[in-house]
């Protein structure tokens, strides 16, 4: 394609290192439906006539035929998809396959495939978190009243309900999705007529193709458009972020399947057993996808890498862009399928999870609360009768409900027998009704508000 000036072909390193035909195929489609929009545009302004223009769109469908049913050979002689759909177009139609070049270069063209193969990449994974969060909330729906130990530093804290615990990550998600759609925004500029970088002389239309393939606008500087990879970076920046989420629950997974904590049971769907050992039920999905969340991690800092030393305008370094983001995407879309599939199938263990919200002394600071509300006694020194009372237990063996209004009596006289309504797990979560809270009733009102906004699964 660009032969002319040179006597000799590439070395075979040279090619094995130039060439990325072997993960730039999957855009195909995308430079298709590019290449279709040039050549309609440069029929309609008269840089091509009407006959070479329908004989380059036909043919330009027939190559789409051809790898759609794979049988379609590609070359790595041939670089990357562009060439390789360029060169089986010339073998179809002949001559009028070098006159879709025109006003147009391989920098504009990467770019606007990549941003139209991004694009649907936002829509799928977009997609994709909000069948995680139906799934999410119709757990919460069934478990608004189901009350498990809330932890801060791994060591119980207070009751909260496991739908609230749900809910927690329905608004985590709920946050991805606006980035995701906020870079969908930015990205959405056509930088196809920038040609190489420059722009060019023929009378382009850029608005033309611009609208053809579902852009905004078309880019409004030549230099910007060709080497901009913001929309990749910002893109691959969401999917790290909505990835840490994934990988705290996945995370959260592990431990709850645990035989010492037994809070849920994965299914079998999404267990697998041990060799040697057959008591084993391990949570791999889970495992994996807390480590799969590295290589997105990973994506987003080897591509600023790359970027962060070129100089304007395109670098050969920018084809390393398309392999790192194709595996931190899939990774991303199978962790957040294999995240759903776990969620909609694990069996929750009310009982376990009660029984291990009441150890620990977990409704103490509802003790501490009471005698604020019921004795008018300062925080300060509710927190501190409230320390002498878990000691008092801790001594005796028993939980807070477990200690006897003497024993109650005994570290401070202002407490009366109406304290042991407090001391039950249920009641602390029923009486967690501020905004926010992890009430049941609240669970429940933002179960109603999640349905109205995401739909029922
Ligand atoms: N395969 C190249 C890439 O992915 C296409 C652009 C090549 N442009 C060039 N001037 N060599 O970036």
């Amino acid at each position: 394609m660009w032969g002319g000036r040179f006597a000799s072909g590439p070395d075979a390193i040279m090619e094995e290192i130039n060439a990325s035909i072997g993960f730039d195929k999957r855009l195909y489609k995308q430079d298709i439906a590019g290449s279709i929009a040039h050549a309609t545009m440069l029929g309609e302004v008269g840089i091509l006539t009407r006959d070479d223009k329908d004989a380059i769109i036909a043919g330009l469908e027939a190559v789409r035929a051809e790898i759609d049913d794979n049988k379609f050979t590609f070359s790595r002689a041939l670089e990357d998809i562009h060439m390789n759909v360029e060169s089986r177009l010339r073998e179809l139609i002949g001559e009028a396959a070098g006159r879709l070049h025109t006003a147009r270069s391989r920098n504009d063209q990467v770019a606007t495939d990549f941003k139209l193969y991004v694009r649907d990449c936002i829509d799928m994974l977009v997609a994709q978190i909000e069948t995680l969060q139906r799934v999410l909330v119709s757990r919460a729906d069934s478990e608004a009243g189901t009350v498990m130990p809330g932890f801060t530093h791994l060591q119980s804290a207070q009751p909260v309900t496991f739908g609230h615990h749900m809910l927690a990550y329905v608004e985590m998600f709920e946050r991805d999705k606006t980035r995701f759609l906020d870079a969908r925004k930015r990205l959405n500029q056509s930088p196809l007529g920038s040609a190489a970088l420059a722009g060019t002389s023929f009378p382009i239309d850029r608005e033309m193709t611009a609208k053809a393939l579902g852009f905004d606008a078309p880019t409004a500087n030549s230099l910007d458009a060709v080497s901009d990879r913001d929309f990749i970076l910002e893109t691959l920046s969401a999917a790290s972020i909505s990835a840490m989420h994934l990988s705290r629950f996945a995370e959260e997974l592990v431990i709850w399947s645990s035989a010492q904590f037994s809070f849920v049971r994965l299914s079998d769907k999404f267990s697998t057993g041990s060799s040697i050992m057959p008591q084993k039920r391990n949570p791999d999905a889970a495992e994996l996808i807390r480590a799969k969340i590295g290589r997105i991690f990973g994506a987003f800092s080897s591509l600023l890498m790359v970027m962060k030393g070129l100089p304007l305008a395109y670098s050969k370094d920018m084809q390393e862009d398309k392999e790192i983001a194709f595996d931190a995407l899939d990774n991303f879309s199978l962790c957040l399928a294999a995240m759903t599939g776990m969620v909609s199938d694990l069996a929750v263990n009310r009982e376990r999870m009660a029984a291990a919200a009441g150890a620990g002394f977990a409704t103490a600071t509802d003790l501490a609360d009471w005698l604020v509300r019921a004795a008018n006694v300062p925080f300060r020194d509710a927190h501190h009768i409230t320390g002498r009372a878990v000691a008092l237990a801790e001594e005796k063996g028993c939980g807070l409900e477990g200690l006897t209004i003497e024993d109650f009596k005994a570290i401070d006289e202002r407490i009366t027998s109406e304290v042991h309504k407090v001391l039950g797990v249920e009641n602390s979560v029923k009486s967690r009704k501020s905004f926010g809270g992890t009430a049941p009733d609240n669970v429940k009102a933002q179960v109603a508000l999640w349905h109205g906004r995401l739909g029922k699964e």
